[in-house]
């Protein structure tokens, strides 16, 4: 089989964001546009030829024409063995175990993770490299850099590869291999996690809805939820992964899991429920009436780790992204282990597990994971719960509420303001950066202002520096606010505004965090003059 050589001209918005390149579907099936993008891949981040690579994705529109072209590329750039989920399917942290268990130079991941899918919706690619973790921000850098310039493709007419039927085929110099997406990933679970201990608790009664959003984790929920564990099937919400969602958005938050909120907000709620996004992994844990916030569940996780069998031995350290709230903070001081604030986005976290430093982390934005993959993972985090529930016989509200009298609060809610002119939103950043070394020791609506600076990170492992990773603000009572533009958008700017407000004790400890944090919410629309600069009298979206 002959590869082809195709002249090609660069698009000019190919950078990537947060996690990966995402755009509009249509942008995507413009001639050449994946096939660019592919290639810069190979040319600026990996030498794959003669390489193992896995490949799957999420489902959405457009997954399996791409899977087809991402063959077809491999092949052209004399890619050995392409490791692909059944019907292109593999959730992100199954996709991160799978490289690493295979020892794979990397994989391309098609997502746009919660984005919205359909033929109108978004598509994504994010690169991960042998480690099992997202490329690095110079590396993606570079396939940026090469996109401007690129003027060739190298493709092969391989396939159409049958996507369905498991086992190896070869086409032409490419061995395709499709694999169970979910086997190896559900026997990893079992490893870390009580199984015996979480079927005693469902047979024993116990109640509880797991929402997939008509996203990838379906056939991971129905296998290790329903088949292993002994959740009834139709627990499970939205089981079938649809490749529009089933025309939502899928997210797991109190917004758009709507289907979910519902059940756990009515008469007579389930005891536990949770959900997870388009790839499978974020995470969403609620009790019966009640959402467990990220960062709360980051610092219980990290507080009874011990309890879970696959941390039995303790935890080296944790981390958390900088907007997401410091109750992990106040553990980990307890623990007597470090604790590190990274960016946001989960890329950064990967030296630090790599490094053995760390083996808990996670972000606000309904993200948690461990060493056990280098990505988030929502499944992880469910059965995580599952077991500590199962452990201390304590229900979710029980178990939060008494992290909350050991160690106090930090009462967390995050509004997002959807800005239509993206040049409007990185006004705004601009000024706010040039204004925090004026701001420390003013007063903002009669609060004293601790200290304000533009967050830069150093990773401690490669000692690259990262800048502009957002704005904070912290008052003298230890309340603090961080302003930040949203990098996984495909339209305009969302500026994302975190509200953290710490809570020692007494009455005030159980009051809904919207409502606690509701000054501060005006402190800071204040100190970033939203409604001048923006025009906008109220967030587009309260989390
Ligand atoms: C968002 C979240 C961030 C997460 C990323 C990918 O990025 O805030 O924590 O890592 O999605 O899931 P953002 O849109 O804020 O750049
Ligand atoms: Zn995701």
């Amino acid at each position: 089989m002959s590869t082809e050589t195709v002249s090609t001209r660069p698009f000019p918005d190919q950078k990537p964001g947060t996690a990966g390149l995402r755009k509009k579907v249509v942008v995507f099936q413009q001639p050449g546009y994946l096939e660019n993008f592919l290639q810069s891949i190979v040319d600026a981040a990996g030498n794959y030829r003669g390489a193992t690579l896995v490949a799957g994705g999420d489902g959405r529109y457009f997954n399996d024409q791409a899977i087809q072209t991402l063959a077809r590329i491999a092949a052209g750039n004399g890619v050995e063995r392409l490791i692909i989920g059944r019907s292109g399917l593999l959730s992100t942290p199954a996709a991160s175990h799978l490289i690493r268990t295979r020892r794979a130079a990397g994989g391309l991941l098609l997502t746009a993770s919660h984005n919205p899918g359909g033929p109108d919706g978004d598509f994504g690619i994010k690169v991960n490299t042998a480690s099992g973790g997202q490329a690095s921000e110079s590396m993606m850098e570079a396939v940026y850099r090469h996109t401007r310039s690129i003027s060739r493709y190298l493709t092969a007419a391989v396939g159409p590869v049958d996507l369905d039927r498991t086992g190896e085929s070869r086409y032409g110099p490419l061995t395709v291999e499709i694999v169970d997406p979910v086997a190896e990933y559900a026997a990893l679970m079992e490893r870390l996690f009580d199984f015996g201990g979480i079927r005693s608790l469902f047979a024993g009664g116990f109640t509880a809805r797991y929402d997939a959003m008509h996203a990838v984790t379906g056939p991971y929920a129905s296998e290790i939820l329903h088949r292993r564990l002994g959740l009834p099937a139709d627990w499970i919400l939205n089981a079938v992964p649809l490749p529009d969602f089933g025309g939502g958005h899928p997210d797991p938050n109190p917004v758009d899991a709507a289907d979910l909120m519902s059940v756990m907000t009515g008469d007579d709620p389930p005891r536990f429920g949770a959900a997870s996004d388009g790839d499978g992994d974020r995470n969403m844990i609620l009790g019966p009436g009640m959402v467990v916030s990220p960062g709360d569940s980051l610092a219980v996780m990290t507080a009874m780790a011990t309890e879970i069998p696959g941390y039995r031995k303790g935890l080296a350290g944790v981390a958390r992204s900088m907007p997401t709230s410091r109750a992990v903070d106040r553990v980990a001081a307890a623990l007597d282990i470090p604790c590190y604030e990274t960016p946001t986005g989960w890329r950064f976290f990967c030296n630090l597990l790599d490094d053995g430093r760390i083996d808990l982390c996670g972000e606000e934005s309904f993200g948690t994971s461990s060493s056990h993959v280098r990505e988030k993972d929502g499944l992880w985090a469910v059965l995580f719960w599952l077991n500590l529930i199962a452990v201390t016989g304590k229900s979710v509200p029980e178990i939060i509420q008494a992290h909350w009298r050991r160690f106090g609060r930090n009462a967390f809610s995050r509004e997002d303001y959807f800005i239509a002119d993206a040049g409007i939103g990185d006004d705004l950043l601009a000024r706010l950066e040039a204004s925090v070394s004026t701001m420390i020791g003013t007063r903002c609506d009669g609060r004293p202002i601790r200290q304000a600076d533009v967050f830069e990170y150093e990773d401690p492992v490669d000692g690259s520096v990262s800048g502009h990773q957002g704005v904070r603000v912290v008052f003298e009572d230890d309340s603090r606010i961080v302003f930040r533009l949203s990098g996984t958008g495909t339209a305009g700017a969302t500026l994302r505004i975190y509200l953290e407000r710490r809570i020692e004790d007494g009455p005030l400890l159980c009051r809904p965090a919207v409502e606690l944090n509701a000054p501060l919410s005006q402190a800071a629309r204040s100190i970033a003059s939203v409604g001048d600069l923006t025009g906008l009298s109220s967030p587009t979206a309260t989390v």
